[in-house]
């Protein structure tokens, strides 16, 4: 009797752990979807989440990348850009972000520095000092980013990701830390880099939404491949038209797909650029950035580049 008593009792609490364990997955799915459609939607928060934001120089990333910075200030109590070619000025010049320079004396600032700094300042836009090394940027993000996290709800913003977290070579732990923890703990994080195929794995793998565009390199090209799950072909710009390619991922105006392309006006001026948002819920969309400056208030400083007249 008293077996028979301790077998049922047992069964129950087995019950009882499964129904348990099963509520907490439910409400776990719940959250993440949350997240990726506040994103996928293209209006409101981006969750915390970790974003990949991709494509060749000149592509219009660090455009893009503004722009999102833009609509998602308000949802963060804390923001932070780590500026590695200072074009982000412009979230400075609209009064949206206090800036301030990565110089000698900053690198040398302990985590705790940087936390109480971010805390004070809240939307935060940090650019290179123009004679400062990758490695020391690299540890001066690694420092910035462990004092970052720790402010809970905040977004955290690398441009040229593929200097701060590199494939080769030891990638300090706040950095990895970020993508691979940061979400527990309310951080958000925005990796741009134009070297996806030179950037750390383990950041791209955690990387739950992308925003892809354009590439001609081979290299970067085959590591599209290993992300997306459509023909990476659609990403070489110099490929046109592209076989097997989803119906949602065709431009809007035309009925045969076509590889992602960058707008130029006459003087050759970037004017906007073709990319695939997609997320780990299966979401997939092509978006086109020509015309979203009407929508900023801020003005982007990235640099149109110079041809060479020959
Ligand atoms: N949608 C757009 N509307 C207007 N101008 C744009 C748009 N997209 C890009 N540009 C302009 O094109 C130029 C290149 O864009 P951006 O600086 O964002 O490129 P990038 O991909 O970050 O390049 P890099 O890898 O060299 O940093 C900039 O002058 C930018 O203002
Ligand atoms: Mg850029």
């Amino acid at each position: 009797m008293a077996a028979r008593e301790y077998g049922s009792g047992v069964a129950l609490q087995v019950l009882g752990r499964v129904v348990a364990w099963l509520l907490v997955g439910v409400f776990a799915a719940l959250g993440v979807l949350a997240t990726y459609n506040s994103l996928a939607t293209d209006s409101g928060a981006l969750g915390a989440l970790n974003l990949l934001l991709a494509a060749q120089s000149g592509w219009g990333k660090s455009f893009k990348a503004q722009h999102v910075i833009e609509k998602n200030l308000p949802e963060y109590d804390h923001v932070v850009v780590l500026d590695y070619k200072d074009e982000y000025r412009g979230l400075v010049k609209a009064g949206l972000a206090r800036w301030w320079i990565g110089g000698p004396r900053e690198a040398s600032w302990s985590s705790s520095t940087w936390h109480d700094f971010i805390q004070a300042q809240r939307k935060l836009v940090v650019a290179r000092h123009d004679q400062m090394q990758k490695g020391t940027w690299q540890s001066l993000c690694a420092s910035v980013i462990a004092g970052a996290r720790r402010l809970g709800d905040v977004l955290i913003v690398v441009d040229e990701a593929h200097f701060v977290a590199p494939q080769t070579g030891k990638v300090p732990s706040p950095i990895e830390g970020l993508a691979t923890t940061g979400r527990g703990e309310g951080a958000s994080s925005m990796w741009v880099t134009q070297r996806p195929a030179t950037m750390e794995e383990t950041v791209i793998a955690q990387c739950q939404a992308r925003l892809l565009g354009g590439f001609e390199s081979d290299a970067d090209l085959s590591k599209i491949a290993g992300i997306v799950e459509y023909n990476e072909d659609l990403h070489n710009p110099g490929e046109r038209a592209v076989a097997s390619v989803p119906e949602e991922l065709y431009p809007t105006d035309r009925e045969t797909p076509v590889s992602l392309q960058k707008h130029e006006n006459d003087e050759g001026h970037t004017i906007g650029s073709e990319w695939v948002y997609s997320d780990n819920t299966g979401e997939r969309e092509r978006r086109n950035t020509e015309g979203v400056a009407a929508e900023m208030e801020s003005t982007h400083y990235g640099r149109q580049g110079k041809g060479i007249k020959v």
